[in-house]
Order: structure tokens, then sequence, then C-alpha cells
């Protein structure tokens, strides 16, 4: 498994993914629809969106339906040829990274530097814990020196891919009223 920056060649893949359901928004499911309207109406620009690290893009929708400022972030989909016989391709899901302009502290409502999720029928297969060692270089490249990343409390899994990558735990908190206000835990990666 590959990370690529998205592409015209690899939107079918995409949609296929979204279309049978999956959302790369991991608090927001209907980002899905959202996005196959978006790729509908102009597939460029909506690749456009996904490598912003200079922030351009329409301001970001929160799970309350809040809007907030976009910080830059690149997203990368995970791409498995070895995958291809299925309805969605190689896709096999999607990772992105954002930071603040100034490369200070994240603001409240971004939950962390980093957040993937892979299509339900392609997990565990190692891809998430591969995606994320391979966006640590890319994090450092745009200049950051830590990620922090935060799971829900039972999200069992995706803290295993945080660990593997070298995560420390920081704290257990609360998220925000606006992502359920459910226990979580805050994990750091030094670069
Ligand atoms: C969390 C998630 C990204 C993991 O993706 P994945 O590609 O299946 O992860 P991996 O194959 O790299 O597995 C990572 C570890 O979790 C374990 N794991 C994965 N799915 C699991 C499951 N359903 N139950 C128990 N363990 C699981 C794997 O065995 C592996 O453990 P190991 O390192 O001890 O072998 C995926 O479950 C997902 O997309 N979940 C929904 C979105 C989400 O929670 N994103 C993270 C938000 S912080």
């Amino acid at each position: 498994m590959e990370l690529v920056r998205p592409g015209p060649e690899h939107l079918a893949g995409y949609c296929a993914a979204l279309s049978r359901g999956w959302s790369p928004n991991t608090t927001r499911p209907e980002a899905a629809q959202e996005q196959l309207q978006a790729i509908a109406a102009d597939a460029a620009g909506f690749l456009t969106t996904l490598h912003d690290p200079e922030a351009l893009g329409p301001r970001v929708t929160l799970p309350d339906g809040s809007q907030v400022e976009r910080l830059p972030g690149v997203v990368r989909w995970m791409w498995a040829p070895e995958d291809a016989e299925s309805a969605d391709g190689s896709f096999c899901g999607s990772i992105n990274l954002r930071w603040p302009k100034d490369h200070g502290p994240l603001p409240p409502h971004v939950l962390g530097h980093l957040g993937y999720t892979v299509v339900p029928w392609k997990q565990r297969r190692g891809h998430a814990t591969r995606a994320l060692a391979l966006m640590l270089p890319l994090a450092r490249s745009f200049g950051l020196r830590e990620v922090q990343l935060t799971t829900d409390a039972d999200n069992a899994p995706s803290q295993r891919v945080i660990t593997a990558n070298g995560g420390a735990l920081m704290e257990a908190f609360t998220l925000p009223a606006a992502f359920g206000g459910t226990p979580a835990l805050r994990f750091r990666i030094a670069l």
C-alpha cells in the first residue's frame, strides 16, 4: 500500500467507496453524499481542496454544523493495487494532515494533526498503520516537529495504529460538546 496525492485517475475508486456508504469524515457520515455531489459538479475543484497547504479552500463544517476557518492541510489516499479486484479498485482509505499556520497549538475544534479512516471492507490489513508511518515524513516536510492525535477512549484499533508509530499518551480528556462530549485520549508523536 502506498499513499497517493488524489488525482483524476483515482476518483472512480474513491466514488465507488463513497457510494457504498463509507465516509472520509469519521464525525460526519453525511460528508460522503456531499463529496459525491461536489465531485459531480466540479471534480478538478474538489481535488484542489484535498491539497491545500496554503489554506486557500472554503471554511470547514464542524459536526454541529458551525463553520470555522480552514487550516493548511493535505489529504492522501491509501492505494493498494493488490486490492484492485474490489468494486472500489485500489482505494483503501484516507488520511489527512492539518496544522496551524504558525505551527502553534491546535485550536480546540481540531482534534489532532492527523486523521485517518480505512474502508470497513479493507480493514485489518495493516493499511492504517502503514499510512500513518508514511505520513510522518510529510508532516516533517511541512515544518512540524511533533504531531498530536486523538482517539475515542474505546477505539483500540486506532490506538494500536498510533502506538505502533511511536505515539506516547499525553492525556485522557473529554471531547468538546460539538464532538459528542465523550471520553478521549490524546497522543503525541515526536518527528
Ligand atoms: C482505526 C482504523 C483506521 C484502523 O484501520 P486498519 O487498516 O484496520 O488498521 P491496521 O490494520 O493497521 O490495524 C491496527 C491494529 O488494530 C488492530 N485492529 C484493527 N481493526 C480491529 C478491530 N476491528 N478489532 C480489534 N483490533 C483491530 C489490528 O489487529 C492492529 O493491531 P496490531 O498492531 O496489534 O496487529 C479503522 O478501524 C477505521 O477506519 N475505523 C473507523 C475510523 C476511525 O476510527 N479512525 C480513527 C479515528 S482516531
